[in-house]
């Protein structure tokens, strides 16, 4: 699929399975994500580009590779984004964070926004949005239309699961952003959610419903 990227390391793979389980615990569901996000995340910045500096090791000078450019932002679309976003800073501890409030409505599917802040200077930085699941994508489109309000041009969505639907609608909206996730599900049921998917991440990373 044009402009989508399944992340199938036999890990991601492995350990993702064992978060679809509905027996698995909130705690260990939390951890999973955790664990995932490392693994995505060298994904998603596989092609950031390299300049190098002088450095001296004890033994000699050396022109040594370093990131180019700005610092990177992670966009977290609350709440599950958070799940991804802690893990990728682990990795990624210099990047700069904007937190985007979106919650489905659960009868219209539609995005409904409650918090939005970032860093002013979106522009001329690679923003990587952050959320496990990309349903019907009103969320995912929802935030990308936010962030481009706000002069982000270089952007890219990570999940965990994507809908074949959700993946139409964002790449309709959206055909600049390419999308990062380590699979692509059958289908959306009558509801919106994911099938066969994990449920709803949210309520099984904080333990509610
Ligand atoms: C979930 C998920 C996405 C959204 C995906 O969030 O984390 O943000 O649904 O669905 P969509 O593609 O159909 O928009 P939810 O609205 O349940 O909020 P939460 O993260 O606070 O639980
Ligand atoms: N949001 C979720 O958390 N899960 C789904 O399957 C769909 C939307």
């Amino acid at each position: 699929m044009q402009g989508v990227t399944v992340v199938d390391h036999p890990l991601v793979q492995h350990k993702l399975t064992i978060m679809r389980d509905q027996k698995t615990s909130t705690a260990s569901f939390r951890r999973l994500l955790r664990e995932i996000s490392l693994l995505l995340c060298y994904e998603v910045t596989r092609d950031l580009e390299l300049t190098t500096r002088t450095i001296e090791t004890p033994l000699t000078t050396m022109e040594a590779p370093t990131l180019e450019g700005k610092k990177l932002v992670f966009a977290s679309v609350l709440r599950a984004g958070n799940g991804l976003l802690d893990g990728m800073l682990d990795l990624v501890p210099a990047a700069r964070v904007a937190h985007v409030g979106l919650y489905r409505d659960h009868e219209t599917l539609e995005a409904v926004e409650y918090f939005f802040k970032a860093p002013s200077d979106l522009e001329n930085r690679l923003v990587i949005v952050v959320d496990p699941m990309l349903a019907t994508a009103n969320s995912a489109v929802a935030a990308v239309d936010k962030l481009k309000a706000r002069k982000a041009t270089n952007l890219r969505f990570l999940c965990l699961l994507a809908a074949p639907e959700g993946i139409k609608h964002f790449r309709t909206a959206h055909p600049d952003v390419p999308v990062f996730t380590a699979s692509i599900d059958e289908r959306l049921n009558e509801k919106g959610y994911i099938v066969p998917g994990l449920g709803d991440a949210g309520d099984r990373m904080y333990g509610t419903k």
